[in-house]
């Protein structure tokens, strides 16, 4: 294990941001990982998963502690289920196609999501219909104060749309060390009626689709929409798509009948973020080398050489003009460091 000193996170976050970390370490083994948290030197830390959910606006003055555990294992099994865990580093997508390998469904529908597997938990990652709350098992982490490992239960983690304990009474408590999944071997719960995946698969001349059939659908439509963080720099949705209620919602409903909504319960409605960022006049919007991806409104770019800050002030106009026009406060997904 080697501290590195003035180290560009480039690298390490999908935006492409290029902030530099004062410290930088990565660790490959619980060991490393418990000799780092030790070490009295560095008290603050920024902890880099897959790096797909934040966007720096600063040079980080700390420790940037790159978690780069590695290896996936089946636990158990038997005729119907298997329960299989993977370390925090582990990059998601991988896993889902390691998974889909072994023919466990469960997260074939959560396919090509950047990221690593030990921050999935964090925001319940999801996409077309399912959740990693619907197959979570247990994660393992390291308590921050105390060092030592505790494990937390689908109960203790308190899943929310893209939120749990992690992002709430714990925030910044823990480090998730490896995660397990409960994954079906047979008779697959399919989630196929979540916008065009039907279609897709129609498309793709399917007509009874296997989990796998599933995931191509998914990756098909996601390249379509979403830009690859390889070619331009970009943390998926940036803002979480905003719940009102449901007289809120009559009221916008007289000057927007076209609006589109997801009833959430009886008395909440979702809105997809998107839609209200294209009506403001964001969608495709370039200011110089960021700004609003062209197909999906939701998801904000970096074209290249962007700095952070300029991005966080992009996101703080769009919600204004968002609030000014709709009415509604659109909160942002990715953490703002
Ligand atoms: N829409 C627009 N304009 C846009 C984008 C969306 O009008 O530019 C409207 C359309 O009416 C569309 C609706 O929004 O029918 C929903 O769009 P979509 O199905 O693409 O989903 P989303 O609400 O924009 C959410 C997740 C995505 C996930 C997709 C598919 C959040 C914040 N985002 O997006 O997650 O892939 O559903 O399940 O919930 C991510 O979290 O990084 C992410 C990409």
């Amino acid at each position: 294990m080697h501290i590195l000193n003035n180290i560009s996170l480039k690298p390490y976050n999908t935006f492409g941001i290029d902030a530099v970390a004062k410290h930088f370490t990565s660790v490959s083994t619980i060991q490393d990982l418990q000799k780092v948290l030790k070490l009295e030197t560095y008290p603050n830390k920024l902890i880099l998963g897959g790096g797909s959910n934040m966007l720096l606006t600063k040079d980080f003055n700390g420790l940037a502690l790159h978690i780069n555990l590695k290896g996936i294992k089946i636990i158990s099994e038997d005729k119907n289920h298997a329960i299989v865990k993977a370390q925090a580093g582990e990059n998601w997508h991988e896993f889902v196609q390691w998974c889909l390998k072994h023919d466990f469904g469960g997260l074939e529908n959560l396919s090509l999501i950047p990221g690593n597997v030990g921050t999935t938990p964090i925001q319940n990652i999801g996409a077309y219909g399912v959740e990693i709350k619907d197959t979570f098992e247990s994660c393992e982490a390291i308590n921050l104060k105390t060092l030592q490992f505790e494990n937390f239960s689908k109960e203790d983690c308190h899943f929310g749309y893209r939120n749990s304990t992690f992002k709430q009474e714990n925030k910044g408590k823990y480090i998730i060390t490896s995660v397990c999944f409960k994954l079906t071997k047979k008779n697959h719960n399919l989630h196929i009626n979540y916008g065009t995946i039907a279609t897709q698969l129609e498309e793709n001349g399917i007509k009874t689709p296997t989990i796998q059939d599933i995931s191509k659908a998914v990756i098909t439509i996601r390249k379509s929409k979403l830009p690859n963080p390889k070619n331009i720099g970009n943390s998926g949705s940036f803002f979480k798509n905003p719940v009102i209620s449901k007289s809120e919602f009559e009221t916008l409903t007289k000057n927007f009948p076209d609006i589109p909504n997801y009833p959430v319960s009886e008395q909440e409605i979702k809105i997809p973020a998107g839609w209200l960022i294209e009506k403001s006049g964001f969608k495709g919007k370039q200011f110089g080398n960021y700004g609003v991806h062209k197909k999906q409104a939701l998801v904000l770019v970096n074209y290249g050489g962007a700095q952070g800050l300029d991005i966080l002030k992009l996101s703080q106009l769009i919600q204004k003009t968002v609030k000014r026009l709709f009415n509604i406060s659109i909160e942002a997904e990715v953490n703002i460091i």
